[in-house]
């Protein structure tokens, strides 16, 4: 094995949930720059793992009737059978409710507090349960809401142990800002204006007020609180205080640490700052993506608006979806997850460029030369361009995976094939085969179409590891053949190769019945959010065209006046401004709302329906109201928003 060492790590995610397309993320991202470092003949780390404690994972157990152990258990299950549903080749599997990590953070927690890092004091702040965070009032967003799921957060005193964060800033804004720790360095300037020139604030790191945490070995009412816990998984993984792992030495630093940007803070500021504080070396990279969104939000397993992985991959392959989320997002930026751009993608690149260009070349070695190419040759000037792209191809990979810009390693790649297909149709083989003079030249052209194939395809392997294999089956490349070092160089097949007829490596899809049949299984399949418990919702009903929603005319109104229908319990009837004049509305929400409640508020009313008489008293039109469980609870809007105003 080579002396050359190579230490890649995704974050250690929660089990809290299913995982979802957002985790695939980070580890296909991971698992593919460790395969790429592999074939480079780098000795080769790569880590990832379940962050297993805290307060959230107490409740959901406690839900279920469970120990948090249980529960723990039952879903990391889940997230290894998907890796290796998506073909992740970790190294190494870190649970924080491993024994030997959890020794190993309360040495690190009783050495931070020896070294006087560490001290006992009150906490008070604002608190978001589902994040397991505190937050200083600053930091809320603008409705007073925990800044990242938007959620309530609440006021919280307890006494905790904090990590002394102030002795490190000037290390910590020097890192960010004068060295290429941080990717994209563009995010440095915002954290160092938002988190250290205000003051670099202590970190609350023990807990008293649940039980599901790694024990403070000198005072037991304390738990080790989230970061100390979960960042230190990157050095215990290793064997970092304990005896587990022997390797600590041989790949600390970390060559890459990836997370998506929710958890940059904590990989920026207060990770470098622990090991500052231990007396160890920093990590050289940390690789920040941005959020896969779906209808705009975080993909995220407290919001229910997840995209099941596992339906995906049954459908198109793991290779497919992971080649479609890593191509899909730029390194910094979001990325919105679409059925549909998912499927078009597929189709252009995977089965037109990709497919096409093997089956099409196959094909005619197969009915040129009855599949064994001649090893007479005759070149021309068109080779040219093909060839030096597929030469320096490697090299052009190598800097964006060394960028950790997997989009644009891919984007380099499909260039190439690309340019192979073109390069069909600038030689046209069809024609050269109709000559009996030009049979070196038309072997020559196909020659060259299969050693771009397989340079592209040896790169591509590290990101779609299943499906090449089966490429070079077809184009006749001996597995032995397949090496970075024969990436760089063109001529590698022997002259006289012989090919083979395989199967269609991506079907071409019907992108009107994917995306009807998959929103539907989805639909079917997301999970239920918290909300959705409380409100006991019904289906979603059955899809409908744009059109269908623009027939119904909603409008903005203000409820000038409202009284109860005599004799009738359940009515109100409402004299509304839709802006065009006064309409009379009459709506069944006596039950929940008194005259007072409505006068003078904002709704919503359906202003083309056709009119109706309801216990005798004409209504024209209907009041938009969220059914909650057994109540209704009327839609009110914001006070500026003219009457009249209509909703799209
Ligand atoms: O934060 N788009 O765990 P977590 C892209 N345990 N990536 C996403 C994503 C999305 N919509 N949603 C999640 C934690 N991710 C802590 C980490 S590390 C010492 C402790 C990915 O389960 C992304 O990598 O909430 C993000 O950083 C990570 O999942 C957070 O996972």
């Amino acid at each position: 094995m080579s002396n050359k060492t190579f230490y890649i790590t995704t974050p250690i995610y929660y089990p809290s949930g299913n995982p979802h397309i957002g985790h695939c993320y980070t580890t296909v991202a991971c698992d593919s720059i460790a395969r790429y470092k592999r074939m480079q003949g780098y000795d080769v780390m790569f880590l990832t793992g379940t962050d297993e404690h805290g307060q959230k994972i107490e409740e959901k157990a406690a839900e279920q009737g469970v120990t948090p152990q249980q529960y723990v258990d039952g879903i990391v299950k889940i997230f290894k059978n998907l890796w290796s549903y998506m073909n992740i080749s970790y190294d190494r599997y870190i649970r924080t409710t491993d024994d030997y990590h959890v020794e190993a953070v309360q040495k690190i927690f009783k050495a931070l507090y020896d070294k006087g890092y560490i001290y006992k004091g009150e906490y008070t702040g604002k608190y978001c349960t589902p994040c397991e965070s505190f937050w200083t009032d600053s930091q809320l967003d603008e409705n007073g809401c925990c800044p990242e799921c938007h959620r309530e957060v609440k006021e919280a005193k307890e006494e905790s142990y904090f990590f002394k964060m102030s002795p490190f800033a000037e290390r910590i804004e020097k890192l960010l800002l004068e060295t290429d720790y941080l990717r994209p360095k563009t995010r440095a300037q915002e954290l160092v204006n938002n988190f250290i020139k205000p003051g670099l604030e202590d970190l609350c790191v023990s807990r008293t007020t649940f039980k599901w945490g790694i024990p403070v070995t000198f005072d037991e009412k304390h738990v080790v609180y989230v970061w100390i816990d979960a960042l230190n998984n990157y050095i215990t993984a290793l064997g970092y205080e304990n005896s587990a792992h022997s390797d600590f030495d041989k790949f600390w630093p970390a060559d890459v640490h990836m997370v998506a940007k929710d958890i940059m803070r904590f990989h920026a500021i207060i990770w470098p700052a622990m090991l500052m504080a231990l007396d160890l070396p920093l990590p050289k990279h940390l690789a920040v993506h941005g959020w896969i969104t779906f209808n705009g939000q975080k993909m995220s397993k407290s919001l229910g608006n997840v995209v099941d992985p596992f339906v995906l991959g049954e459908r198109y392959g793991a290779d497919a979806i992971r080649y479609h989320i890593l191509r899909e997002m730029a390194l910094g930026s979001d990325s919105s997850f679409s059925n549909k751009i998912m499927i078009d993608r597929i189709n252009s690149d995977l089965a037109n460029d990709l497919g096409n260009l093997v089956s099409r070349t196959v094909a005619m070695v197969i009915k040129y030369f009855d599949g064994t190419l001649p090893a007479d040759r005759e070149t021309d000037e068109l080779d040219n361009e093909l060839i030096s792209m597929a030469e320096n191809l490697r090299t052009n990979v190598d800097k964006y995976i060394d960028e950790t810009q997997l989009n644009n390693a891919l984007a380099e790649i499909f260039k190439v094939i690309s340019r192979a297909n073109k390069y069909i149709d600038e030689t046209a083989p069809w024609v050269l085969a109709k000559d009996e003079a030009k049979k070196a030249r038309l072997a020559t052209v196909l020659y060259n179409l299969l050693e771009s194939i397989r340079i592209s395809t040896t790169l591509l392997s590290c990101f779609m590891p299943t499906t090449m294999p089966k490429v070079w089956e077809q184009i006749g490349a001996d597995e032995s053949l397949i090496t970075y070092e024969n990436a760089g160089k063109f001529g590698v097949l022997p002259a006289n190769v012989t090919v083979h007829k395989g199967e269609v490596l991506f079907p071409r899809l019907d992108i009107d019945k994917e995306t009807e049949e998959l929103n539907a299984i989805l639909l079917k399949n997301a999970p239920k959010s918290e909300d959705a418990d409380k409100a006991n919702l019904t289906p979603i009903a059955e899809m409908i065209k744009i059109d269908d929603f623009g027939k119904v005319d909603l409008r903005v109104a203000e409820v000038k006046a409202c009284e109860k229908v005599p004799k009738a319990k359940k009515l109100l009837c409402l004299q509304l401004d839709d802006g065009f004049g006064t309409r009379q509305v009459v709506s069944g929400i006596a039950k929940w709302y008194a005259p007072e409640d409505l006068i003078g508020k904002k709704i919503i009313v359906v202003a083309n329906l056709a009119p109706a008489k309801l216990c005798g008293v004409e209504s024209n039109g209907m009041i938009v109201a969220a059914d909650v469980g057994e109540d209704a609870r009327v839609i009110f809007v914001d006070k500026d928003i003219p009457n009249g105003s209509k909703l799209r």
